[in-house]
């Protein structure tokens, strides 16, 4: 989703926004945009396209001079992407430029409340409305105007206003939407996410919805709506520079999948204490799992797919009825959720809309609410009742590799947990399968080892233009992963089917050539998933199989074997996924994909 960046201070402003922006990348966008309060006022340049693209235009402007501004990544919502349509927009008078991340739900309304005054628009955004409103309501102070102007809103934003009247100042707010702001020593930053800050400062806070922030180069201040001044305690970011880097690797997304290892290593170790989990602190006591009528656990996409493992390893461990749901058709569905029940929502960013939307609706009707999420302070670490935080590191490639890993390791705590308070396992059978977590980092390590395979495997198969995924049980939930995985970054179409339900219709897709990869990790269920195999290769399909099974290539079951040390059947997915993830990557790579920024994505949904 859009990205934010605002400077002010003492250097050139356009530099460290356009650092800013380039690492806000990640989010996803279609055009960009900066503006500065220059001595000729305020200027703006923006672009249709990459960054690349910008830092041209800037050139090609002669640059921009002075020392603040503010700056934005679009992902388009409400108009195509153009230049018109890029952020900053301008007030009609030129006196105030806006940034804005969200939707603004009654745009239209205030579109004609403007156009009836006087207004006119350049844009189809509904940003520009903002900016308008901002001219109409500006009564010589920013703090007390964007008061007045949020007030006006409904939907979700970060909005950042920057005015040629008010040297050095910058005044912003959120609603459901990310924004954290900078301290530096005399120079302030406000920003979507923690890397654009980084250059500049670790010292950051998070505005909680709807206050009002003031930055200048002196200090930053916040208030309430009605002008009461409030005071956050700065917190300190403990990521560098070099883990919002690539670090040698050619994709964020191939650092991220050799960063698993030490992901779920992080996410486990500090909480299993004496040989078993200790989760209290994170609102998930003995007392709740004894009581608890039901787990919701809601989520969406990736973190959704690693719902559905937690789901059954959790049902299989602890037996109490689990269900895993979609967050945008759970918040509408009316749930069936209260108190005695217990709604897990899963993110990475924390800031997903509809899993927010999801997790309020949980709360309002009595259920307890933890959020396993991966980015400290964020609106649903803040939000739930506990938190479990995943301890991944920055992720920036769009397509989620770790933080899959590490959300899969917070859930087996959670079952393992669930299970002893619940009596269904016993201390010594909960040691030894926290010891086999413990063991997971290694195994992922080995898995690690399967690049070359899967580059050679990539480029045999990089031309099909189907692909089947098929499991039962986990595999199942993992195969819904891989196939993600692969479509979000290959555009190759891809689907992942239960492997009993292929004869229920989809097999008449099945034609010479298809690549089916099927995963077996269940001994349980060999020969159920073996026999899916043979019908489809009966048609032509050709197939690899993920196994810790003793099969062998070349044979009647499979064209390729991609084998999984050994470990409990319910900690498997955390294995089957790696290989298909570098599977997913070199295809992407091999025809010629954008993997860390694929077309239309974005990583942080912000809107609904
Ligand atoms: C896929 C992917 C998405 C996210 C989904 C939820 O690779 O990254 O499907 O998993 O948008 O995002 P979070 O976890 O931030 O709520």
């Amino acid at each position: 989703m859009c990205g934010i960046v605002g400077y002010t201070g003492y250097r050139q402003a356009q530099p460290v926004l356009v650092k800013g922006l380039y690492t806000l990348e990640y989010r996803g966008y279609d055009s960009a945009g900066i503006a500065v309060e220059t001595p000729e006022g305020l200027r703006v340049v923006k672009t249709k396209g990459r960054m690349k693209t910008l830092d041209e235009k800037i050139s090609a402007a002669g640059g921009l001079a002075g020392t603040c501004g503010i700056g934005h990544t679009r992902w388009a919502t409400h108009g195509a992407p153009s230049d018109l349509n890029a952020h900053p927009h301008l007030s009609q008078d030129g006196r105030f430029a806006v940034v804005h991340n969200g939707i603004i739900e009654n745009y239209l309304e205030l579109r004609q409340e403007l156009q009836k005054d006087g207004f006119h628009f350049k844009s189809e955004t509904d940003t520009e409305t903002v900016a308008h409103l901002f001219q109409k309501l500006y009564c010589g102070d920013m703090v007390k105007t964007l008061a007045a102007v949020i007030k006006r809103l409904r939907g979700g934003y970060a909005l950042g206003v920057l005015s040629t009247g008010n040297p050095g100042e910058i005044v912003c707010a959120r609603r459901d939407n990310p924004l954290i702001v900078g301290f530096g020593e005399g120079e302030n930053m406000i920003a979507s996410d923690i890397p654009a800050i980084l250059p500049i400062t670790r010292r950051y806070a998070v505005p909680d919805d709807q206050e009002i922030v003031h930055v200048t180069p002196q200090g930053i201040r916040f208030y309430s709506l009605d002008g009461q001044e409030i005071t956050h305690e700065p917190l300190t970011a403990d990521w560098d520079v070099a883990s919002a880097e690539k670090g040698g690797y050619a994709h964020f997304m191939l650092k991220e999948i050799f960063e698993q290892p030490r992901a779920v290593r992080d996410t486990v170790a500090s909480r299993i204490k004496d040989g078993l989990p200790a989760l209290d602190e994170y609102g998930l006591t003995d007392e709740l799992f004894q009581n608890v009528r039901n787990i919701h656990v809601v989520a969406c996409g990736s973190a959704l797919h690693a719902g559905l493992v937690g789901k059954t390893v959790i049902e299989k461990l602890a037996r109490v009825p689990v269900s895993a749901q979609v967050a945008s058709e759970f918040r509408y569905s009316d749930p069936i959720i209260g108190p005695g029940d217990l709604c897990i929502i899963i993110s990475q960013s924390g800031e997903t809309a509809d899993t927010l939307a999801a997790l309020r609706e949980a709360k309002k009707r009595g259920a307890r609410t933890v959020a396993v999420c991966n980015v400290v302070s964020s609106s649903a670490a803040r939000e739930a009742d506990g938190v479990l935080y995943t301890w991944a590191g920055p992720e920036i490639a769009v397509a989620t590799t770790k933080a899959y890993s590490a959300q899969l390791a917070a859930l087996y705590l959670i079952a393992v947990r669930a299970a002893l308070a619940r009596g269904t396992m016993d201390e010594a059978s909960a040691r030894a399968f926290c010891a086999e977590i413990l063991a997971l980092p290694g195994k992922i390590e080995s898995m690690l080892e399967t690049r070359d395979e899967m580059d050679r495997l990539a480029k045999l198969y990089c031309d099909r233009s189907d692909t089947f995924f098929i499991g039962r049980g986990i595999d199942y939930a993992a195969a819904q992963e891989a196939s993600l995985k692969l479509k979000e970054i290959s555009y190759v179409h891809s689907e992942a089917y239960a492997g009993g339900e292929l004869k229920h219709g989809t097999i008449s897709l099945i034609e010479q050539g298809t690549l089916v990869v099927a995963l077996a990790t269940d001994p349980a269920l060999y020969e159920k998933i073996i026999s899916n195999i043979q019908s489809v290769k009966a048609r032509g399909a050709s197939v690899v199989l993920v196994t810790n099974g003793d099969y062998q290539s070349g044979g009647d079951v499979c064209d390729h074997v991609v084998h999984l040390p050994g470990c409990p059947a319910e900690l498997t997915a955390s294995l089957s996924i790696v290989p298909l993830q570098l599977l997913a990557y070199f295809i992407g790579v091999h025809r010629g994909c954008d993997i860390d920024k694929p077309r239309n994505l974005a990583k942080s949904v912000t809107v609904e």
